[in-house]
C-alpha cells in the first residue's frame, strides 16, 4: 500500500555535510521525497516528536541535542514507507545496525544516529502534523 512516513535529518548529520548522502540512500530505495524543509527544531516541538520517550534517562539530552542545529525534516512517500524506511535507516543504535543502512554507515553513537524516521503509520501522521 502506498503510504508517507516522516524522516528527520538530525543536528549531527546536518553538521557533517550528509544531508545529499542520506537522502540519496532514501532515493535510493524507490522513495519520493514529497515535502521537504530545512528548520531548527524548537523546544514544543521536540518535547512532541520525542514525548513517547518522557522520563526516560536520555530524554532531557535527547530534547537538547535535537534542538542543537538545524534539521531537515521531509516525507517519504512510497509502497510499504514506513517500514522500507527503517530497514535503510538501521536499528537505533549504529553499533547494532546492520552493515550497509544508514545509521551503521554514517551514525556517531545512539543519540547522534544521524537520522529519525516514524515507527508506524499512525506515528507518522501525527510527527508530519508537528512539522508541517
Ligand atoms: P530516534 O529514532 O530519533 O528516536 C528516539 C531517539 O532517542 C533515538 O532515535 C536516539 O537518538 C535516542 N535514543 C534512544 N535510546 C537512547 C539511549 N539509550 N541513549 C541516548 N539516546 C537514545
Amino acid at each position: 500500500m502506498t503510504e508517507r512516513t516522516f524522516v528527520m535529518i538530525k543536528p549531527d548529520a546536518t553538521s557533517r555535510g550528509l544531508i545529499g548522502k542520506v537522502i540519496a540512500r532514501l532515493e535510493g530505495e524507490g522513495l519520493r521525497v514529497v515535502a521537504m524543509k530545512m528548520l531548527n527544531v524548537d523546544r514544543l516541538a521536540a518535547e512532541r516528536l520525542y514525548a513517547i520517550h518522557r522520563g526516560k534517562p536520555f530524554y532531557d539530552g535527547l530534547v537538547e541535542y535535537i534542538m542543537s542545529g538545524p534539521v531537515v525534516a521531509m516525507i517519504l512517500e512510497g509502497e510499504g514507507a514506513v517500514r522500507r524506511v527503517r530497514r535503510v535507516v538501521g536499528a537505533t543504535d549504529p553499533a547494532k545496525a546492520e552493515p550497509g543502512t544508514i545509521r551503521r554507515d554514517l551514525g556517531l553513537g545512539i543519540r547522534e544516529n544521524v537520522v529519525h524516521a516514524a515507527d508506524s503509520v499512525e506515528n507518522a501522521e501525527r510527527e508530519i502534523q508537528i512539522f508541517f
